[in-house]
């Protein structure tokens, strides 16, 4: 054990941005000095060239763009790149396999918050409670109103899910207490969806002109990219809401923003934006749409046990052992 422990205090290892503890304390008691962004931002390029150089391992972010530049900085002895999120459109993972560098994710862990936050916006959306609450506030309410603030029934509604992954599943199984009726949309069917909830698979068209809740939960990907564009958001209901907290262009900001001026759509909850950390200019000025600032994963457990996953699959990668979450084992044949 002790034997084990010397050889692997040898590995170089920098982590692109402070993470919790639980993940730097996995890094550091198998790779023993480590570096790390002191600051608590994202690294501008050049020093996250600077910062990658000459590690065996890389512990990295969504924010961080890992294309070949980077891989080429970091030196051909550079086994891994560990991101810090279940998505990997942040990084060019097929250069990376070309390389021999092993990528892993952290899926599973943030399934469930995910998918509660896509409720959430859901639900604000729905019932206009950021709406509403910017108006008490203000001081602006003299008093119970038959007409304020009415907003849209959930219980029995149809939930259409683009994406029957692990989120989109998670999603539409906590809509059984709402008992709606649930579609879904995705390239392989989800039996385990449709015994469980009655759920139906049908063309994206179908689901986007019978759905009274959209939500949108497919990696990012070229054949996902404007997915939801202009004529998509057409086919829905002038009452339906659209739900985004994948990745941002998966939904064409500027002909979103077009539909919510024009009642093309009713409302849309985002927590994901085309270009992060900017919102399409104009949709601030909309009641109709509620903005968070991608908050998907963001709970205290939640954070900490994607820590820990990013940590153990950058080490079992440094070890030379197949990592639990590794997205393209043929790094490894390489
Ligand atoms: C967050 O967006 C993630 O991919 O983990
Ligand atoms: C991501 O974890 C997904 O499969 O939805």
């Amino acid at each position: 054990m002790e034997m084990e422990r010397k050889v692997s205090m040898s590995f170089n290892v920098y982590v692109t941005r402070r993470i919790p503890d639980a993940g730097l304390e996995i890094v550091e008691k198998h790779c023993g000095k480590y570096d790390m962004n002191p600051e608590d931002r994202v690294l501008v390029r050049d020093e996250l060239l600077e910062g990658v150089r000459g590690r065996d391992g890389v512990l990295c972010l969504l924010t961080d763009t890992i294309d070949a530049d980077v891989f080429e900085a970091a030196g051909p002895q550079c086994k891994v790149f560990a991101n810090y999120a279940v998505g990997s459109n942040n990084i060019d993972v097929e250069e990376a396999t070309r390389r021999g560098i092993v990528v892993t994710n952290t899926p599973g862990v943030l399934t469930d918050a995910t998918a509660d936050l896509a409720w959430a916006l859901l639900f604000s959306m729905a019932r206009r409670i950021v709406e509403s609450d910017k108006f008490m506030r203000t001081g602006k309410w003299t008093g119970w109103g038959p007409m304020q603030f009415l907003g849209a029934d959930i219980t029995g509604r149809t939930l259409g899910i683009v994406g029957a992954g692990r989120i989109g599943s998670a999603m539409a199984k906590k809509s059984r207490g709402f008992e709606m009726k649930v579609l879904y949309y995705d390239t392989v069917p989800n039996a385990e969806l449709e015994k469980a909830l009655g759920a139906r698979r049908v063309e994206l068209d179908e689901l986007l002109a019978e759905s009274d809740f959209v939500s949108v939960h497919v990696p990012l990907l070229p054949e996902t990219t404007h997915l939801i564009d202009a004529a998509a958001l057409k086919k829905m209901k002038k009452t339906a809401i659209l739900i985004n907290s994948s990745r941002g262009p998966v939904v064409e900001e500027k002909a979103l923003r077009e539909a919510l001026k024009n009642g093309t759509i009713a409302g849309a909850g985002l927590d994901v934006y085309e270009k992060e950390p900017i919102a399409e200019p104009g949709l601030e000025k909309l009641d109709n749409v509620v903005m968070i600032p991608h908050l998907g994963s963001a709970t205290k457990a939640t954070r900490s046990k994607m820590a820990e996953l990013a940590a153990n699959n950058l080490v079992a990668a440094l070890k030379g052992e197949t990592p639990p979450n590794c997205i393209n084992p043929e790094a490894l044949k390489a």
